[in-house]
């Protein structure tokens, strides 16, 4: 799977979040306006690009950035876990949702919706499953389009949001520990990207990786979602709140392959 960004895309996010304009980063880059715009827009970097100046400018590590334009991929996959499924649909925009089950008592969590029901239904029925919960990551369009569906097909089904317009009832918490079986689920707050941004980790998967985290658009594998007004916050949540978690924890986002917090230690420019 290609990452969500190029060095391009990158670089403009950390630009226009700084409210940094086009002729100062084209300056530290050492490039005239019109190459500068076009490393931002196709990621192409040109070998005179003063990449160490620019990232100096952009709080950009640079030789992430080259590790990322020189084409870093993640080393890691799902597929060797039946019990977790990464579903991808695209309407225009590819979103990733993820459903996650306990292998004893089928009892099921689905991670955002994204775009259609339909591949989630085939799994849950597939395998058997009792789905009981759906996590919410932000409420940006993309990721709960199907919310009426599923719901109308799992009316039992329990919500879990940070949402400030949920029902208190179905309002994260950072005490509140929710069991999928023998999967325990918690979430921590990393609004940035969209104010109600949460992340859940599930801890007590079976080896060889027991702990998983579902950013949302929170981190991707190389890069981060777009957060223009909340730069700064969006930053010090995914430090604190994401790469904190031991290095081996596998990264679920919404758009993007999947990583882990190790390899966005090594990789990620923002970080
Ligand atoms: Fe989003």
């Amino acid at each position: 799977m290609e990452l969500e960004d190029h060095v391009g895309d990158i670089i403009a996010k950390a630009r226009k979040g700084l409210g940094i304009n086009t002729n100062q980063a084209a300056n530290a880059a050492e490039l005239n306006l019109t190459n500068y715009s076009r490393l931002e827009e196709d990621g192409d970097l040109e070998p005179e690009t003063n990449l160490s100046n620019l990232g100096k400018l952009l709080g950009l590590t640079s030789n992430k950035l080259s590790l990322i334009a020189s084409g870093w991929r993640p080393d890691v996959d799902l597929l060797i876990y039946e019990n977790i499924q990464q579903i991808s649909t695209n309407e225009g925009m590819e979103v990733h949702c993820y459903l996650v089950w306990d292998e004893e008592s089928l009892d099921a969590a689905l991670f955002d919706t994204g775009w259609r029901p339909e591949p989630i239904l085939k799994i849950v029925t597939k395998y058997n499953l009792h789905l009981k919960h759906l996590f919410i990551t932000h409420t940006h369009h993309d990721h709960i389009a199907a919310l009426t569906p599923i719901r109308k097909k799992f009316p039992n089904i329990e919500l879990h949001s940070s949402s400030p317009n949920a029902p208190e009832r179905q309002r994260n918490s950072a005490q509140k520990i929710i069991k999928v079986g023998n999967l325990n689920i918690s979430s921590r707050e990393t609004p940035g990207h969209a104010d109600d941004g949460a992340t859940y980790i599930i801890d007590n998967l079976k080896c060889p990786t027991p702990k998983m985290a579902i950013v949302g658009d929170a981190i991707f594998a190389g890069s981060m979602g777009g957060a223009h007004n909340h730069y700064e916050l969006a930053r010090e949540k995914v430090q604190s709140e994401i790469l904190s978690l031991p290095k081996e924890t596998i990264l679920c986002p919404g758009h993007g392959p999947i990583t882990t917090v190790g390899e966005q230690q090594l990789v990620n420019p923002f970080f």
